[in-house]
């Protein structure tokens, strides 16, 4: 049944939309209302209450989208139904495992919120299983480093065949909001996430990197490391959003996080796109949960951009999901004299790069800190949407 519906959306949808490569301009700004709302987060509250207010503020949004998932995990893998059993018994004692501050700022969540810690700590760690995306590292003519990405998610995950979009995917919409994470009463570093998420997707550290993370397809490679760690076989392993949490935190140069992105054990594999702050400081790498299989840098071989979507650069992409070769060509298009917001803007609001799951586009100027994240919406209407 999944199989013939699965084909149908590929013939349907896929096929015309193949050769519907964009490469737009005139996108940006978008208008001031899809930008999405700041918050502060105040690291010098216990981790137990720095959650607390939105935690509160967005409980409804959180209960909706955590009752879906528990119902329909299931339909991505049988396997992840496993997951949802553990729930009640499990998952909460899960959360004294982890490491400082993460547990403690998921009971917080918890308590605020009313939800179950165990729903919590589910929706903390379901990323290490799904998710699409595209990344952009590009350097102008000056060497100046811009960065930008699409965070696509909750695909094959109920497609709504009125509505054309997936259901986990409009579920997450209202939780998408912007973090300053503050110190001493300066902001330490800004993320675009999910409420209640609090590990890091995409994030920026003024004057030093920015940072993104694509999923790596991989077949159950989230999956055994979860088992690993939930079972205490080996928790000598970071999240995978959390190294990146971690590095924001604490990290103190470009160098220092492409190293530790490159060497930490992992609970998944990974991509993790990184920019710095000055000319050539641009990395895409590979990971594998126990090292890293490339390390791709900008600059090397005369490169001006990188760009990386959920599947090893080096190789063919697959057939039904090729959004790399239509983003290198874009920027290509563009060319070296326009690395700016507004050409990456454009770029990741071209379809396929913008498609069916994408819910936000953030762009990040790592030595400045500006960031700016934008609600994304592919709508049929305008040029066909891919689903994916
Ligand atoms: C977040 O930080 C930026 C500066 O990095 C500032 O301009 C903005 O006003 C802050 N937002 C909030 C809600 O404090
Ligand atoms: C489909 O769209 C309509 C109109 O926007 C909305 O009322 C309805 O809830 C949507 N269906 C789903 C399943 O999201
Ligand atoms: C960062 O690493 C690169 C390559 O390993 C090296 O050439 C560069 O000098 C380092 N920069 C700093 C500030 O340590
Ligand atoms: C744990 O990982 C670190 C790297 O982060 C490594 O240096 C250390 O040897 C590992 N320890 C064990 C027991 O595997």
């Amino acid at each position: 049944m999944k199989l013939l519906y699965t084909t149908l959306l590929v013939v349907v949808y896929i096929i015309p939309a193949i050769n519907a490569a964009q490469c737009l301009s005139g996108q940006y700004p978008p208008k001031p209302e899809r930008l999405l709302p700041t918050y502060v987060v105040n690291l010098d509250a216990p981790p137990v209450e720095r959650w607390q207010d939105l935690a509160s503020k967005y409980k409804v949004e959180l209960k909706d989208l955590i009752a879906y998932l528990k119902t329909f995990l299931v339909e991505i893998s049988p396997e992840l139904q496993y997951l949802v059993d553990l729930v009640d018994t499990k998952l909460p004692a899960m959360a004294d495992t982890l490491p400082a501050p993460y547990g403690d700022e998921m009971k917080g969540i918890s308590q605020a919120s009313g939800l179950p810690l165990g729903e919590v700590v589910l929706y903390n760690i379901f990323y290490e299983v799904s998710s699409l995306c595209t990344s952009i590292v590009g350097q102008d003519e000056k060497g100046n480093i811009f960065h930008g990405r699409n965070l696509d998610f909750g695909g094959l995950m109920g497609w709504d065949k009125i509505n054309h979009t997936w259901a986990l995917t409009e579920k997450l919409r209202p939780l998408m909001v912007q973090i300053n994470y503050t110190k001493n009463g300066q902001v330490l570093f800004k993320t675009t996430t999910f409420l209640g998420y609090i590990g890091s997707l995409t994030g920026v550290k003024p004057g030093v990197f920015s940072v993104t993370i694509n999923e790596r397809n991989i077949v159950k490679g989230g999956y055994i490391g979860l088992i690993e760690w939930m079972y205490n076989i080996n928790r000598n392993q970071s999240f995978i959003t959390f190294a990146i949490r971690d590095m924001l935190t604490n990290s103190e140069s470009y160098n220092q996080t492409v190293k530790y992105l490159a060497e930490v054990p992992l609970v998944a594999p990974c991509f993790y796109i990184v920019a710095g702050t000055k000319p050539g400081e641009g990395a895409i790498i590979t990971r594998s949960r126990k090292g890293s299989d490339d390390v791709k840098l900008l600059g090397r071989d005369d490169l001006w951009f990188l760009a990386q979507t959920n599947y090893d650069n080096w190789k063919k992409q697959p057939f039904f999901d090729d959004r790399l070769t239509p983003c290198i060509k874009c920027m290509q298009e563009k060319g070296k004299n326009q690395v700016t917001f507004e050409s990456l803007y454009n770029v990741l609001s071209s379809r396929p790069m913008f498609n069916k799951e994408t819910v936000y586009t953030s762009i990040m100027e790592p030595a400045t800190g500006r960031i700016e994240a934008y609600w994304q919406l592919c709508l049929d209407e305008e040029a066909p949407c891919r689903p994916w």
